[in-house]
């Protein structure tokens, strides 16, 4: 699927079964790394970062089966096959670096990984994560090679040891790669400023169950005891938040009803008050939420986005997209990456009335003087208009969509390789909802 062809104008009515986040079971079959025995996940979304992950899993000798329909996944790695992570996954996506945590914390005295990937949001460092390995006392090593560079990194005589590490900003991925390491660490690490986002704490519960001592403290920091053995385990892959709230505002912005099934409330509950503000409605039974219409949206909104427990990043383009259509004009703060409105020039082009800003339009944040295209103004009340759009990052692809489906005439959407890394059966998914959707 290359290019997709959405006539925008109808509103979109329902159900969506929503699996696990992507952003939580690629990490999880890195956990699975961690230890000799079987794992098993449920929940597994048919998505292309899985794949990508399986690819990767694979190479370092990890035995894999995986029912796509069922989404049941086993992964066993008995003998690491090599310690180094091959050049073909650099700039794949950003979960190479993780390696280095989750060999280090199975127990290896070595491993190199190539440079990282992902979204292109700004400049995507991995230096936190570098230095939490550090204050650990591994040896960190930057090597030229052929394509691209890559980390060599050696635990020192004794292994990794347990220490206070303190992140510079709560990083999902430095959190996450210095929790793996700490498992395999003599002693205590405490990581301060960590990243507590669901996702994370869904990893924490299977890696405790596998045999880890973590605790998370009031502060934000995790505790972990490291050096106990880690065993295999049977774990479910909570919702993806980011899929269900994307759905969400596909019903708001379509003026439709859409059900999302296998997302609890508490995952969404800092979405939800956003819904409300809308003029969008919400009705929850058990783990199925009904996302709808009640009307023109009504805009005013003010958000800011943030780490956990703020509003996501990854909620921002399609929120942004959203609110070109209320009546009243918003403002958002994106205070987590630097450049994630790169997309905004497609959707002026739409006729979005959208201004971005290098101001920090709300409290100064990190970004602040720094001359980043950070806040926005949405001043609502837009006519969108079909065109040709080019997919720049997953989630701006899913706004592209979401702006395809709100507009006047018909849309082509290209790169949709983009959106497979995160959105499952995209097409099956947008028909069923009643979209006139044609794939190229
Ligand atoms: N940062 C640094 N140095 C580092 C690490 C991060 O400066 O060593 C900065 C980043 O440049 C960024 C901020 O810290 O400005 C936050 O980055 P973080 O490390 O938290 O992000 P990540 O782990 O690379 C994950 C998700 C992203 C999601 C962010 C924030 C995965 C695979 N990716 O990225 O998801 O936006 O956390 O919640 O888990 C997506 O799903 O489309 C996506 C981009």
């Amino acid at each position: 699927m290359s290019k997709m062809m959405i006539r925008g104008g109808v509103p979109l009515h329902g159900v969506v079964q929503v699996r696990g986040a992507k952003n939580g079971v690629t990490k999880m079959m890195l956990a699975a790394l961690m230890t000799r025995e079987p794992v098993v996940l449920h929940n597994v979304p048919n998505i292309a970062d899985v794949a990508m992950t399986v690819d990767l899993c694979r190479s370092l000798g990890a035995d894999i089966t995986w029912d796509c329909a069922a989404g049941v996944m086993t992964l066993q790695l008995e003998t690491l096959r090599q310690e180094f992570v091959s050049q073909r996954f650099s700039g794949a996506n950003r979960l190479p670096i993780l390696l280095l945590g989750a060999l280090m914390g199975r127990g290896e005295r070595e491993c190199m990984v190539p440079v990282v990937g992902g979204c292109a949001l700004g400049r995507r460092p991995v230096d936190f994560h570098l230095s939490a390995l550090q204050a650990m006392g591994a040896n960190v090593v930057y090597r030229a090679l052929s394509r691209d560079g890559a980390y060599l990194v050696s635990a020192p005589q004794g292994g990794l040891r347990g220490t206070t590490i303190e992140l510079p900003f709560p990083s999902v991925g430095a959190t996450e790669n210095a929790l793996f390491a700490a498992c395999g660490a003599a002693g205590t690490t405490t990581i301060h400023n960590a990243a507590i986002e669901p996702e994370i704490h869904d990893l924490v519960l299977m890696l405790q169950k596998m045999g880890a001592v973590i605790v998370l403290h009031a502060d934000r920091s995790w505790v972990v005891q490291g050096g106990y053995p880690l065993k295999g385990v049977s774990h479910t892959v909570q919702g993806d938040r980011i899929i269900g709230a994307s759905y969400a505002m596909a019903a708001l912005g379509t003026g439709g009803e859409i059900t999302v099934e296998g997302l609890t409330p508490q995952l969404m509950s800092h979405f939800h008050p956003v819904v409300t503000q809308l003029g969008g409605g919400y009705r929850c039974e058990g783990e199925k939420i009904t996302y709808f219409a009640q009307g023109p949206l009504k805009g005013g909104l003010h958000i800011e986005t943030g780490v956990y427990p703020g509003f996501a990043t990854d909620w921002q383009q399609p929120l942004t997209v959203l609110l070109t259509q209320a009546a009243q004009p918003s403002v958002v703060h994106e205070t987590v990456y630097e450049k994630r409105f790169g997309y905004v020039e497609m959707l002026q082009k739409m006729g979005g009335k959208v201004e971005v800003s290098s101001h920090c339009l709300g409290a100064p944040c990190r970004f602040h003087g720094h001359n980043f295209p950070h806040s926005a103004i949405i001043w609502g009340q837009s006519q969108l208009t079909g065109t040709q759009l080019h997919i720049p990052d997953l989630r701006a692809g899913f706004a592209y969509i979401l702006a395809a489906l709100m507009a006047e005439g018909q849309s082509t959407i290209h790169g949709l390789g983009f959106v497979q890394r995160g959105y499952e059966a995209l097409e099956e998914t947008l028909t069923n909802l009643g979209a006139e959707v044609q794939i190229d």
